[in-house]
């Protein structure tokens, strides 16, 4: 962040008051010169906003989208970027606090002057940026966030993830006619849109299918013990447990679960997805299901070259967020191509007229609400891996 120390710098500079006398106004007005020189120089390419949770409780949701979001630039500007000019993405790490986001995109629009945004993972930090992309006239992608109410915010406002509506219906009908289940208890984070909005579709779509749903239970992010849910939970006695967790509680709640004798399989959706579920959970997570946007299992050559791109540039395989942020960079670049233009409001058209782009997240033609339709993916942990089970077809 050395641009943020300098602009705190300069202000601080300014405010001094001995800093008006005339030989010191001088040099100021150098140092200005000087200043705004540099920053010139930094600042060629096409700048785009990126405002992400690099730090804090959900940190590698936002490392992960980085690493695609970097991937994808570095690819893009390698061959002769956009509109014969390079991407320069600019970071804003929002701590996985509530409050921030709306300050650095804030930041991004009107002292970065960027003319996109990319961001965020978490659908309650989208639903945070999203009125001010919107009012600013910024088109803004949000790789990762399923929850239905974040394109509803504008026109502007875009994702290349399915919605949970599609989520937890891929869920309940796992769960009914995959696993069998006929009884199912939910655990709801009730501090998160994400949760709220995923408990809603698996319910109405187990009921739909013939299930019951024993017992709902719920608790807030953050929570450290889920015994008093859990002990209600077990005392209906359901054959699966719906968990629409963050990775941050999931892998604590069901080794908490296991404590207790509870021995039904748990399902979550895509926030389980973190190593940390595996290195939280230990065996006590072995054999439960999540839903997911990606498998790098994959064999379409598109996925295998993108696996290997990873492999090489991170020593690691990507997860879906890692394939997600970097699907919206390059969307976004293609989307100026088609444009012919950086303008955001011709970008916006563009993106809104998205068809058949080749994600490696799969087809994305984004419909009338700015959402793509998508298959999502099953995964199973498996001797500690995720490993795939099956893709689910819209
Ligand atoms: N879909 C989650 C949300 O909307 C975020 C997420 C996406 C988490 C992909 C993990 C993987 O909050």
């Amino acid at each position: 962040m050395p641009n943020k120390r300098n602009d705190l710098g300069l202000t601080r500079a300014l405010v001094l008051p001995d800093m008006m006398k005339p030989a010191r106004l001088l040099l100021l007005t150098g140092s200005l010169l000087i200043l705004s020189s540099c920053s010139k120089k930094q600042e060629t390419g096409i700048p785009v906003g990126q405002f992400t949770s690099l730090t804090g409780a959900q940190a590698t949701f936002g490392q992960s989208n980085d690493r695609g979001v970097q991937l994808a630039v570095e690819e893009i500007n390698a061959s002769g970027g956009v509109l014969g000019q390079p991407l320069r993405i600019i970071t804003k790490d929002n701590q996985s606090k509530p409050g921030e986001t709306s300050t650095v995109v804030r930041e991004l629009i009107t002292r970065n002057k960027v003319v996109a945004l990319i961001g965020e993972v978490a659908s309650g930090r989208s639903l945070e940026a999203a009125p001010i992309a919107q009012r600013s006239g910024i088109p803004m992608i949000s790789p990762a966030s399923t929850n239905e109410k974040v394109t509803e915010v504008g026109d502007h406002i875009f994702r290349v993830c399915f919605i949970d509506p599609f989520q937890g219906t891929v869920c309940a009908k796992f769960a009914r006619n995959n696993l069998g289940a006929t009884k199912a208890g939910i655990l709801t984070d009730v501090s998160k849109d994400y949760s709220m909005g995923l408990t809603k579709s698996f319910r109405e779509e187990f009921t739909k299918q013939g299930g019951v749903i024993t017992g709902e239970q719920s608790y807030s992010g953050g929570d450290k013990d889920f015994n008093a849910q859990l002990t209600a939970i077990k005392a209906d006695n359901p054959q699966v447990i719906f968990l629409p967790a963050y990775y941050t509680e999931a892998p604590l709640i069901i080794r908490q679960a296991r404590q207790l004798g509870i021995t039904a399989p748990f399902v979550g959706g895509d926030g389980w997805d973190s190593p940390e579920l595996i290195e939280v959970g230990g065996p006590s997570v072995e054999g439960c299901y999540f839903s997911n946007h990606f498998s790098e299992q994959s064999t379409d050559p598109n996925v295998v070259a993108f696996v290997d791109a990873c492999r090489k540039k991170y020593k690691a395989d990507p997860d879906a967020m890692v394939a997600l942020g970097y699907d919206s960079v390059r969307l976004l670049a293609d989307a100026m191509k088609r444009a012919g233009t950086t303008d955001p409001a011709k970008v916006t058209a563009a993106l809104a007229a998205t068809k058949d782009f080749p994600g490696v997240t799969g087809k994305i033609t984004l419909d009338a609400h700015r959402n793509p339709t998508k298959p999502a993916v099953m995964l199973q942990v498996k001797n500690g891996k995720f490993a795939y089970v099956e893709t689910i077809a819209p």
